[in-house]
């Protein structure tokens, strides 16, 4: 079911410190803030699996690496995989083990917005479960995968990052499924970071504001305000995201960014407006 790649690349397999390099899962990997963080982590010699549902946006990914920093030959594994789906999610890490025979980091990023706009007493009970399917079950199948291949391990441990947002802290207007499995990622990285201290997993979340992907497309045309209005909003460059994640992934397992709040310096959110 899962479709695999390996990229082409030139570099030794090791990190210029001679170390093994570290091995990464980042899922929705074909696009946006997860494909701007598997190409720096790439770029800094770690060996990342791709994950995502489509094929062909993750093996982009895998072509853009060779391209930007020739990563090594064996360093990326594309793995087609819809989150929300457990056997999915057991093959994703199954395949990771067996290439890469550790796991140092996963980066929880899949996630979809819902459909936008759409009043809480309009809204679908289907469009409701999708929203929770990817954004918090699909999280929650991906860290489960990855605590339990991190406890087993020899070195033991690694870390676990989620990709929150704002709307982890403050909703928008018309978001009540995605504002919801936001808050409650919010609790999944807590419980984690308790539940890992005993087999050194260090689990933080990254809750970013207007980064420019396709999902904050709509902020540069005009997006409903908490008073009624349509305005636009300040966005900002996806790499400073994943400047952050490298940061926060880098971290010896001895420290840990529990919560960083990275957004578009002027976006509503601070001041209430
Ligand atoms: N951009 C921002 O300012 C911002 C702010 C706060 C939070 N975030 C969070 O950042 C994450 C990435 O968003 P983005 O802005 O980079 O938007 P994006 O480009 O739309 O990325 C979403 C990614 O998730 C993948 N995905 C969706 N459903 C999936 C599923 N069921 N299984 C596997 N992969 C799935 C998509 O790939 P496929 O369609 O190929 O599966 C896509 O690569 C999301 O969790 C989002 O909530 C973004």
């Amino acid at each position: 079911m899962n479709a695999e790649r390996t990229a082409a690349s030139n570099a030794p397999g090791t990190t210029p410190s001679g170390a093994s390099p570290k091995v990464a899962v980042v899922t929705g990997a074909g696009s946006g803030i997860g494909r701007s963080v598997a190409l720096e982590l790439l770029a800094a010699g770690w060996s990342v699996a791709l994950a995502g549902r489509r094929t062909e946006t993750l093996e982009e990914t895998a072509a853009l690496a060779a391209a930007a920093s020739g990563a090594r030959d064996e360093a990326v594994v594309c793995v087609r995989t819809d989150v929300s789906r457990p056997e999915d999610v057991t093959a994703l890490f199954a395949r990771v083990g067996e290439h890469f025979g550790r796991l140092d980091l996963l980066f929880n990023n899949a996630g979809t917005f819902g459909p936008g706009g759409v009043p809480v007493e309009e809204l679908p009970y289907d469009a409701w479960r999708h929203v929770v399917d990817t954004n918090l079950n699909g999280a929650f199948l991906c860290a489960q995968a990855a605590f339990r291949q991190m406890k087993e391990q020899d070195p033991q441990g690694g870390r676990i990052i989620n990709n929150g947002s704002i709307s982890a802290h403050a909703p928008r207007p018309n978001s009540v499924a995605y504002t919801a499995t936001k808050h409650a990622l919010t609790g999944l990285t807590k419980a984690l970071s308790l539940d890992g201290r005993p087999y050194r997993i260090a689990v933080g979340q990254i809750d970013i504001g207007n980064a420019a992907t396709d999902m904050t497309e709509r902020m540069q045309s005009g997006i409903l305000q908490a008073n009624g209005q349509l305005a636009t909003e300040p966005v900002m460059d996806v790499a400073d995201v994943a400047r952050t994640v490298r940061h926060m992934a880098e971290l010896p397992l001895e420290a840990n960014v529990q919560f960083a709040t990275v957004l578009a310096t002027n976006m509503p959110y601070v001041g209430r407006g």
